[in-house]
């Protein structure tokens, strides 16, 4: 006789009942629940509708980690309250628009001048083809999004305060590099390592990839633009004098700009929503706009009889089953709550990073250079000059003349992440900041930076409620300080970007958030539903 297969949740209920939710979730484990083979990364909870009925799940923070629990877990029949300090959605993904206060720590509040239509986005800003699950709830939620050109060859790129335009900075590296692998070739250093045959092709390869002369020397070509531009009847082009390898060695760029861009998650084309980056935010926000308390601050998390009670700032206080704490390390820890000394270690451990960002309104000088878009890196402190995308025949748009970051994510020309003039910039007031800014701009496009209006400025250390841009992990952190803080605290479970290897990314908070909710899912498989008023 065949018995019947329990399914797979009867199983998990059964051994929550039996062993509560340590083996519940060792269960999972055995089952493949929680591993995390690649393949299984990007997937969503999936949990089964009405899952989580006679649940209530008290979500702190509405940035994306925060908004995709409450859709997720609303789906699966939880009730849900999240609760959102700030008057807005988002968290770190910020589009600053005309009219809008910018508020930073001990410093005097900016208001945002620009005109209808235009943004800065102070914090996420690009989208790359590889994050699908950030994607995927930008098309389920029909948000539309536009190229967002990360790199043009066209941008004058500023090191020793004497602007190269990236072709130059991209074709002379190579040039001068084939060149002398070339002449290297030509001695019998490498005959060892190399067949006499393999050489050869190699010559022919260097030469198209240099653009080498018939000699094997480079003497630049016409990859970098014209000197005199090509036109009809008697006009030939004349090609720009290459740089020389002791100007390419000493600018810098070679490690700053050139190698930014080899990082995966920067590709030249991007993505990014039409009208600002927060519209996936706002647009997840639509479905869960019921179960959000906007300017609602909490102060403590503390566990109850089969339950959570979370106090917050008014005075009021809200109880469910679960906490799922969304917010930055660096904010948990100002929280009241009792939490292993393990984690409190951890908490104190987490680095945050820098990132200061400055943006302007002007008119398109900019295009008349034939720049549709990407970064134009300087070894100034402001880092590099953003150009926006799209919109091409607007006479005026936003222009982010800085972008200058450190401790997450890798920083052009600074091995360790850890960039000084990240620290500089971010300590400079903001008509530093902007005077800077206007400095890099007049070398770059010269006679231009006159034109620059409305600046603002937003740096993440500086704003309330999230004290740092993102978690600067040391690699041997994520066995030690990281996997402490990705493990659930009682009832308190947490999430974000920190609490992912796509750190910096709404792809990181999104997928954090769906491995938080899979704990959640079988921990509450083992525990009864408790009535208790609402
Ligand atoms: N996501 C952020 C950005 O694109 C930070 C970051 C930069 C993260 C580079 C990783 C690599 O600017």
């Amino acid at each position: 006789m065949r018995r019947s297969p329990a399914t797979r949740r009867q199983f998990l209920h059964a051994m929550g009942r039996a062993g509560g939710f340590s083996a519940t979730y060792l269960s999972m484990q055995a089952m493949g629940l929680l591993a995390t083979p690649a393949s299984a990364q990007t997937t969503k909870p999936n949990l089964p509708a009405g899952s989580g009925a006679g649940k209530h799940v008290v979500i702190l923070g509405a940035g994306i980690a925060g908004l995709v629990a409450a859709y997720e877990l609303g789906k699966a029949g939880y009730r849900t309250t999240v609760l959102e300090a700030r008057g807005r959605v988002g968290g770190r993904v910020w589009s600053v628009r005309g009219g809008d206060r910018v508020e930073q720590i001990g410093r005097p509040d900016q208001y945002c001048q620009f005109q209808n239509g235009f943004y800065m986005n102070a914090g996420a800003a690009r989208l790359p083809t590889a994050h699908t699950t950030i994607l995927g709830y930008a098309r389920q939620f029909d948000v539309p999004l536009e190229v967002m050109v990360n790199v043009d060859r066209s941008a004058h790129w500023d090191y020793n305060k004497d602007a190269v335009t990236e072709r130059q900075a991209v074709n002379d590296t190579k040039g001068r590099i084939a060149e002398l692998l070339e002449k290297s070739l030509a001695g019998n250093s490498l005959d060892t390592a190399m067949t006499p045959d393999d050489k050869e092709k190699l010559k022919t390869y260097l030469a198209q990839w240099g653009a080498l002369g018939k000699d094997g020397s480079y003497t630049g070509s016409d990859r970098n633009g014209y000197k005199v531009d090509p036109g009809g009847f008697a006009h030939p082009p004349q090609t720009m004098d290459p740089l020389t390898l002791h100007r390419i060695i000493e600018d810098g760029f070679w490690g700053g700009g050139l190698s930014f861009e080899e990082t995966f998650d920067q590709q030249a084309p991007m993505f990014q929503p039409v009208g600002g980056m927060d519209r996936i935010a706002y647009a997840i926000y639509g479905h869960v706009k019921d179960d959000v308390r906007l300017n609602t601050p909490v102060t403590a998390v503390g566990q109850i009889d089969n339950g959570v009670r979370v106090m917050l700032a008014d005075g009021g206080m809200v109880e469910g089953d679960y906490v799922l704490c969304t917010l930055p390390a660096t904010m948990v820890k100002k929280l009241t709550m009792r939490l292993s000394a393990a984690k409190k270690q951890a908490l104190a451990n987490t680095l945050y990073g820098i990132s200061t960002k400055v943006a302007w309104e002007s008119p398109r000088f900019w295009q008349d250079d034939g720049i549709m878009g990407g970064l134009a890196f300087t070894d100034q402190p402001n880092a590099l000059v953003w150009y926006p995308s799209g919109d091409w025949y607007n006479p005026r748009g936003i222009l982010m003349t800085a972008y200058s970051s450190g401790g997450f994510g890798p920083t052009p020309g600074v091995a360790n992440g850890a960039s000084s003039a990240g620290q500089k910039f971010a300590g400079m007031t903001a008509d530093e900041r902007f005077a800077v800014c206007k400095d890099v701009v007049e070398r770059m496009h010269p006679g231009k930076s006159g034109l620059l209006e409305k600046p603002l400025t937003v740096s993440w250390t500086q704003t309330p409620w999230s004290e740092g841009i993102a978690a600067n992990w040391r690699p041997e952190q994520r066995t030690t300080d990281y996997a402490e803080l990705c493990k659930p605290e009682g009832r308190v479970f947490f999430a974000g970007e920190h609490l992912s290897y796509i750190g910096a990314w709404q792809e990181g908070a999104a997928l954090s958030s769906f491995e938080a909710m899979k704990l959640i899912a079988a921990r509450s498989a083992g525990d009864k539903v408790v009535t208790r008023k609402a």
